[in-house]
């Protein structure tokens, strides 16, 4: 959850390293740094904070000029100019100048970036301690650098260093290392965190993720696990852990100019809400061009003997994506009868897992990075479960384990750390893979399952006209922004949307809030209720209906200011709540594409009426890949 960026050729050195690092910033924003070649030295500056605190410093120190971003002294053009640089989340150390990446060695000769976790670096360090090594730093980076330089020494080789050091480190982490001794070669190591080399013409780039590089170039070689690249301006060698050489592919990615436009919107987090329809309506249209005819999952490879067998599902994610799972779970054992339970894929480490080889796992992850959920999906392809990715990112870890029962959910890069739009396209998909589940099976009565999808169907065009309501909900939600605690109420496939809500106004906001299912309330949560603490309860037409109703009284008789997101025409829900966020009449069974929308817009809302850091709040990153 950190970003790196590397990049060698004939441009000016530090806007690019900038450039890179402002597409990286969403992994982590405690620090930035970077180290360049300069002169005979390698040059790092760093700040705790965000990126333009890092600029800030830069241009005291005379290398960043000011509005046109261009170097001050260095990279001049013409010259190779060779650097890394770093975005962090701090995991060992707090966020700090000194904590922040890059790392030298004590000699000063090598700078390390580095993304991810040494899980022995207690021991290693203590064994550098005994051979006279002093570190200045609380980080696990500092330790890599030091056994890289103590390697060095031994091995008298660059190359070598590396081998050796690697073959010594544990953790999932990905390298960008600089020598001073070799001022036009970056090296860059990868184990189970992304690296990506973008390919120039005469330069090359190094970055977390292929978005970054898609800004620079399109020809791309991905880093797979324990692979090592020695990089210089014209030339990539790529070797396994024994320096043994290896070819590896070029892709070739969309040449994508600036992936950080906001389209006019003042943050990503509103952009990305409003881009719901699009993407909800490009999926349906890849996998349910007509209610008609069956769900085409054509590159799923699922044979129906196998989706027949299965004796239950299980779903595992972490956060907005466990809320996806959670209504997965309503739609499969409503149209499928499969069992099926979700979990959150940290517990699920701790669990006894209940796996057979009839067993349909999914793991589910935006960024396909999120360490707690491929630790357990790798648990559970362990066991001899078949197992479905539903990722965002194409070039991820989580869709390397899924290899051919991969589903993409395309809804474009998500810069926001709030999951958004993201969280509609997970729902999407897993209603596209309960359906065909449903269809190759034959589980379902086949006129419920076109109605369904005729109405899901219909979903783009009334997720835009929940969208037209957004100002109408600022204006209602704002009364309510200095109440320091609130309760999201909901019952079966709303109640994950009630979660969901309290997970987005905790995180943007940083009130308190929780989510209940609302019969849980008389068992105790109610206790917590007064004049100050909203409940907000999604009520929409259908099963749940009238005991949400009573819940909702039970909350209203201890005095609480009660919010609802109900549907257009609902004239009962005004007897006791006392601000109402319509919505478009729908169906109970796909209403959380509907109901979480005003939902998302009350924490955007409040979260930037108290001047929150809306698209980066505090503490957070948008991938998590430290278990
Ligand atoms: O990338 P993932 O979908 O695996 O991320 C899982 C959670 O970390 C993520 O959903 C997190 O809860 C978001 N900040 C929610 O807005």
């Amino acid at each position: 959850m950190c970003g790196i960026i590397g990049y060698i050729g004939n441009k000016e050195i530090i806007p690019v390293l900038l450039k890179g690092l402002r597409c990286l910033e969403y992994r982590g924003y405690d620090s930035t740094g970077i180290a360049i070649h300069k002169g005979e030295n390698l040059n790092v500056v760093k700040s705790v904070g965000k990126l333009s605190n890092l600029e800030e410093v830069l241009k005291k120190e005379h290398l960043l000029n000011g509005a046109n971003g261009k170097n001050g002294k260095n990279g001049k053009s013409g010259h190779v100019s060779c650097g890394i640089g770093h975005t962090r989340w701090a995991t060992h150390g707090e966020p700090s100048d000194i904590n922040a990446h890059p790392h030298f060695d004590s000699d000063e000769k090598i700078a390390v970036v580095h993304n991810g976790i040494i899980r022995n670096y207690q021991e290693v360090r203590d064994s550098l301690i005994q051979k006279g090594y002093k570190f200045a730093t609380e980080t696990d980076t500092e330790v890599v650098v030091q056994l890289i330089s103590y390697n060095f020494k031994e091995t008298n080789s660059i190359l070598k260093s590396i081998f050796k050091s690697v073959n010594e480190l544990e953790g999932s982490y990905a390298l960008g290392i600089l020598f001073k001794q070799e001022p036009d070669k970056i090296y860059a190591v990868r184990r189970e965190a992304p690296l990506v080399i973008g390919i120039g013409s005469g330069e090359n780039y190094l970055a977390s993720d292929s978005a970054t590089v898609s800004q620079f170039v399109e020809k791309i070689i991905r880093l797979e696990d324990n692979e090592i690249a020695e990089i210089s301006k014209e030339n990539i060698n790529f070797y396994n852990l024994k320096g043994e050489i290896l070819k590896k592919e070029i892709q070739t990615v969309t040449r994508s100019k600036d992936i950080l436009d906001k389209r006019g919107f003042k943050h990503y987090l509103a952009k990305e809400i409003n881009e719901q329809a699009e993407v909800v309506s490009n999926l349906l249209k890849d996998f349910l061009p007509s209610h008609e005819k069956p769900i085409q999952f054509n590159h799923l490879k699922l044979t129906p003997d196998f989706l027949k067998t299965i004796d239950r599902i299980l779903i595992l994610a972490c956060g907005t994506a466990y809320h996806a799972g959670l209504v997965g779970k309503y739609v499969f054992e409503n149209l499928t009868s499969i069992p099926t339970e979700v979990q959150f894929a940290s517990e699920y480490l701790n669990s006894k897992p209940l796996l057979t080889e009839k067993s349909l796992v999914i793991g589910i992850s935006q960024s396909g990075e999120t360490a707690d959920t491929l630790a357990a999906v790798k648990k559970a392809i362990s066991k001899g479960a078949t197992f479905v990715g539903i990722t965002n990112k194409q070039d991820s870890a989580l869709a390397d384990l899924a290899k051919e029962h991969l589903l993409i959910s395309k809804a474009g890069l998500e810069v926001s750390v709030a999951a958004t739009k993201t969280f509609l396209a997970q729902m999407t998909v897993l209603y596209m893979l309960a359906i065909y589940i449903a269809e190759t099976i034959d589980s379902s009565n086949p006129k419920k399952l076109s109605l369904v999808k005729q109405e899901l169907r219909l979903i783009p065009q009334l997720i835009d006209q929940t969208l037209t309501r957004q100002e109408h909900y600022q204006k209602q939600v704002l009364q309510y922004a200095n109440n320091p605690d609130f309760v999201f109420i909901g019952r079966g496939i709303n109640y994950p949307i009630a979660l969901e809500a309290a997970l987005k106004l905790k995180e943007l906001s940083y009130i308190h809030a929780s989510g209940y299912a609302s019969g849980e309330m008389k068992h105790g949560p109610i206790a917590v209720l007064d004049t100050k603490v909203p409940v907000v309860s999604i009520i929409v037409p259908g099963e749940t209906y009238d005991r949400v109703f009573q819940n909702s009284l039970e909350a209203k008789s201890r005095q609480a200011p009660m919010i609802a997101v109900a549907v257009d025409g609902d004239k009962k829900v005004e007897s006791i709540f006392d601000t109402i966020l319509r919505i478009p009449p729908i169906t109970e069974l796909i209403s959380p594409f509907l109901t979480v929308i005003p939902l998302q817009f009350l924490s955007y809302y409040i979260a930037e009426h108290l001047g929150r850091d809306v698209d980066q709040p505090r503490n957070l990153a948008k991938s998590v890949t430290v278990e």
